[in-house]
């Protein structure tokens, strides 16, 4: 395992998951119901900008930094909370002005959780997983368990809450990390047919990337593709976030925020929203 999100922490393809994410969480928690969220690839929590990974790639110069000089007129809802949630984090730090802390997944699930919700986070890598402990000590809402992502789908679905989200966010370091993932995400809707899934993607090889769509076509489903100019030859240029059983108003509240996103991260950006159907 030599992946370290800390080297990409805020670029263009966090910019799509966490926007989304935020908003999944937003609609998801306007019920009264419990919720329960599974991060079956949780990382380290948040990361410093500035600090031995992130700073040595600047990716985040690229993704979220552009949306936050942008001008607060004209920028949609949903933008400007991902935008405050990415904020508030940072406050946390004490920093001032340029952004120096950025929150991971964790983090931003954490944010918008409300008491009685319940929410587990799964990380492999050890060092992250130390991290990902640190960073929740004492917050008895979250259950960090260094271990594998795939096999909680397994042992922790269906949620007694019977109402929950599922973000799974692999490294795509093994060639056939879009079978293992395809059949782990099989067993959790066996399980769980009824939870909502965010499934974030690189597209690096658009076979495999239609061949894993193809498997899901005909369930409820909304994908969103963000696509940039290369940053550098051999560097992931385009991502996809798969959505299963999205929440109403979620589609209407992408549609809305991606035209001004792919604006803002610059030209030559494009994105997609579609609903792949068998
Ligand atoms: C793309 S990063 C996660 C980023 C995080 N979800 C976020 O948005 O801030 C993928 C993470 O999965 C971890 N990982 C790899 N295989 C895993 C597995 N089978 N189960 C749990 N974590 C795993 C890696 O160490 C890495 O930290």
């Amino acid at each position: 395992m030599n992946y370290r999100h800390g080297f990409h922490a805020g670029n263009f393809a966090d910019v799509l998951k966490h926007l989304a994410l935020c908003e999944l969480l937003r609609l998801l928690t306007a019920k009264g119901k419990k919720l329960f969220v599974l991060d079956t690839h949780a990382g380290a929590g948040g990361y410093d900008l500035g600090g031995a990974l992130a700073g040595r790639t600047r990716e985040a110069a690229g993704g979220v930094a552009r949306l936050l000089a942008a001008p607060r007129s004209g920028m949609p809802a949903v933008a400007a909370r991902y935008l405050a949630a990415v904020s508030a984090y940072d406050r946390k730090f004490g920093s001032a002005g340029v952004l120096r802390h950025y929150p991971g997944s964790p983090r931003i699930i954490r944010a918008a959780l409300r008491a009685g919700d319940r929410f587990v986070a799964c990380e492999l890598h050890p060092q992250d997983a130390v991290a990902l402990r640190r960073e929740f000590a004492g917050d008895r809402t979250v259950d960090v368990r260094e271990e594998d992502g795939y096999h909680a789908l397994k042992a922790l679905l269906p949620p007694l809450e019977r109402r929950g989200l599922i973000l799974i966010d692999p490294p795509f370091e093994a060639p056939d990390e879009f079978e293992h993932l395809a059949r782990a995400l099989r067993q959790g809707l066996r399980r769980f047919a009824t939870g909502c899934y965010a499934v974030w993607y690189p597209v690096k090889d658009q076979a495999a990337v239609d061949e894993f769509l193809r498997a899901f076509a005909g369930l409820k489903l909304l994908n969103v593709e963000l696509r940039v100019p290369p940053p550098a030859p051999g560097k992931l240029a385009a991502c996809g976030l798969l959505v299963i059983n999205p929440p109403w108003k979620f589609a209407e509240a992408m549609n809305e925020a991606l035209p001004w996103v792919t604006g803002q991260l610059g030209p030559g950006v494009s994105t997609s929203l579609s609903s792949p159907t068998a």
